[in-house]
């Protein structure tokens, strides 16, 4: 879905920019030029980057609790 119709910006867009470190409205708009001419999608991209950091943390949290040893299989180990 297009996100900022000035730039031609989609979610995805968003995605790729938080992956990447992006965290705030400002950077998103430093790096895509979100909200940048007419600023109607600043809140639309607010929420979209709000999104894809819970998405983000989410991902995270999910691998981390997979392929992270537990206290018990730490001591196995040894
Ligand atoms: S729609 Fe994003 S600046 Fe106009």
């Amino acid at each position: 879905m297009y996100v900022c119709i000035c730039n031609a910006v989609t979610e995805r867009h968003i995605g790729e920019a938080v992956s990447e470190g992006v965290s705030t409205l400002r950077e998103l708009r430093t790096r895509l030029g979100v909200a940048g001419e007419c600023g109607r999608c600043a809140t639309c991209a607010r929420d979209c980057l709000r999104a894809a950091m819970a998405e983000r943390t989410t991902t995270a949290n999910s691998a981390r609790s997979v392929f992270a040893p537990s206290y018990s299989m730490a001591v196995e180990a040894v």
